[in-house]
This record gives structure tokens, C-alpha cells and sequence, in this order.
């Protein structure tokens, strides 16, 4: 109740002043976070959302560590797939403490706000003081930011919608970005809609790391042998040169990477193998990139 006092101490009229110390309080967590790197895409439902958890598994694994940022603010998944959904939220000082899944990834999502009937009452903390479900998203997107107490982190990994006002709503936020990795499935559709993407966030200013191929190709369980569903997409590595967007790699289609969405990565090392070592790979490019020797 005192908190809510002060914010809007003079009845709610003085709306630049709170703005003012709210993106003041956002930019004093953000600079105890090293790198800030967005998975984006333009497309939907090519693998933004398990291509975020399976990077941060494998940096966090290998030692760094690591948040998510769940900027899909209307179709939120990763608390799902970080197996965390249910995880009851606490106040840390003047913010919410992230909840933890495997490997002790910090992250924040809309969904931790919402019961399972999109009301927002998965909260401990005096319900006036925070306004998180706002219909204005890029509100919403920063008091997701601001009111989170990330403490330190070397990476945080930012999942987020098909929708590019989102990844502008998220640079002006918080400035340019370290990187953004884009995501992309190997058809001639998905790969159009990538280069308007990439064209994009060059034009707001924030660099590209490159390009991941998702669920290209799938070893039969049968018997082994290669398969790739998908036509057309072999010329991949090459397609994205004349744009200037590094290949970073191609991730199979992998049962255990479908689990993700269903089961979550409740352990450390349960979805271990498979197509998770395509993002080994993955990460020591976006090491090179941010300059992080540590590896
Ligand atoms: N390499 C893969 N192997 C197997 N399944 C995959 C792979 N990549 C993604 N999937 C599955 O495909 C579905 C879509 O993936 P995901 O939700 O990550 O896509 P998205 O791009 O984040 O979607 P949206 O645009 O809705 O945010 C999920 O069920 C996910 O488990
Ligand atoms: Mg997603
Ligand atoms: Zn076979």
C-alpha cells in the first residue's frame, strides 16, 4: 500500500514521473545483465520459443548464467517448457524474484501472472502495487522487465512473438540488443518472411548473430536413415549470404525437443542429446559474436 502511495502519489496525474522511474528502475537491472540476445523470426511456429530454452539450457549448463524473458506476451511458453508453470511468485526487495527451472535459469513470463483461467492471481505480493496485465503490451512489456529482480546474469535470452512491433517495442526498451538469432524452417515462405525480419531489426539497430535452420531433417527411428520433409531448403547455408546473415547451424526434428512443449525441462540434463547438441554448437558462434572468451 505505502509502495502504491508513492507511485502515484499526486492522484495518479504526474504519468511522466512514473514512467520516468520505471524505465530508470528497468535500466539499472538491465546493467547487471552482460549480454541481452533476442530469438526472433517474423514466422510463427518454427521453433522460436524451444529454440530459446535449448540455447539457455546449454549456456546455463556450460556455466553462464542465464534468464529468459518471455516477451510473447499473449501466447507465452516458456514457463511451460521450462516445466515451471505453476511456480508461485515471491517479492524480492522492490521486484519479483524469477522463478528457477533447470540449470538455474531465472525466468519471467505473463503466464506466472495468470491461473488457469487467465486471471492474474499467481501472486503473493500486495495486489495494488503492480499493474502487470496491461492491455497496452508495451507497457506490460516493461514492467515485465523493470519489476524483475534478474540479480546478475550473463546472458538473457529473449523469446518473442511472430509479431515485429514487439521486437521494436523491446529496442526501445532497452536499446540495441547484443544480438538477435533468427529462426527459420526450411521452406521458401518462411525463409521470404526471415529476410524481411532481418531487414528489419538491421533497421532498428540492433545486429544479427544468424540464422538457425529449424527442424531440418529427422533420422528415421526405424532404421536411421536421413529424412528431410521439407523440400527446397538445402541451399539454405548460401541463401542468407547476399543478406549478410551468418548460417549458425540446422537443428533436426527431435522428439526429445518436441517434449519440451509437452513435458518441460524439469531436470537438468533430462532432454540432454539428441538435436540439444546442434545448440552446443550454436552457442560457441554466439560466444564468438559477443566476444565472451569464457567458454
Ligand atoms: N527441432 C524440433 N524438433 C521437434 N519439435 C520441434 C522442434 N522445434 C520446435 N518443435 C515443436 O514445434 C512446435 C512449435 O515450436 P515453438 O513453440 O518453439 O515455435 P514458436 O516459433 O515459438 O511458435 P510461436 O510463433 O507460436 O511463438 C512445438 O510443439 C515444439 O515442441
Ligand atoms: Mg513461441
Ligand atoms: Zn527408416
Amino acid at each position: 500500500m505505502k509502495k502504491y502511495k508513492e507511485v502515484v502519489g499526486d492522484g495518479g496525474s504526474n504519468i511522466i514521473a512514473q514512467v520516468t522511474e520505471k524505465l530508470s528502475a528497468l535500466s539499472a537491472r538491465m546493467k547487471n545483465v552482460k549480454y541481452k540476445i533476442a530469438v526472433m523470426s517474423g514466422k510463427g511456429g518454427v521453433g522460436k520459443s524451444t529454440v530459446t530454452v535449448s540455447l539457455a539450457a546449454n549456456m546455463a549448463k556450460n556455466g553462464f548464467k542465464v534468464g529468459i524473458l518471455d516477451a510473447d506476451l499473449n501466447g507465452p511458453s516458456i514457463p511451460k517448457m521450462m516445466g515451471i508453470e505453476t511456480a508461485k511468485l515471491a517479492t524480492e526487495g522492490d521486484g519479483v524474484r524469477p522463478p528457477t527451472g533447470a540449470y538455474g535459469i531465472k525466468i519471467m513470463s505473463t503466464e506466472l501472472f495468470m491461473s488457469a483461467h487467465g486471471q492474474p492471481i499467481n501472486w503473493d505480493g500486495p495486489s495494488s502495487t503492480y499493474s502487470w496485465i496491461s492491455v497496452m503490451e508495451a507497457t506490460a512489456l516493461r514492467e515485465l522487465v523493470a519489476d524483475t529482480a534478474w540479480g546478475e546474469l550473463d546472458f538473457l535470452f529473449i523469446d518473442l512473438p511472430p509479431v515485429l512491433a514487439r521486437f521494436r517495442d523491446l529496442t526501445q526498451l532497452l536499446g540495441k540488443l547484443d544480438g538477435t538469432i533468427v529462426v527459420t524452417i526450411p521452406t521458401g515462405i518462411s525463409n521470404r518472411i526471415v529476410v524481411k525480419s532481418i531487414n528489419a531489426v538491421r533497421e532498428m539497430g540492433s545486429p544479427i548473430i544468424g540464422v538457425i535452420e529449424n527442424m531440418k531433417g529427422f533420422a528415421c527411428v526405424k532404421c536411421g536413415a536421413e529424412n528431410n520433409p521439407y523440400e527446397g531448403g538445402d541451399e539454405m547455408a548460401e541463401s542468407f549470404d547476399w543478406i549478410g546473415a551468418p548460417y549458425l547451424g540446422r537443428v533436426p526434428f527431435d522428439k526429445k525437443l518436441l517434449a519440451l512443449s509437452n513435458e518441460g525441462l524439469t531436470e537438468p540434463g533430462a532432454n540432454a542429446g539428441g538435436a540439444l547438441d546442434a545448440f552446443d554448437g550454436i552457442n560457441k558462434k554466439i560466444l564468438a559474436f559477443v566476444g565472451e572468451t569464457r567458454s
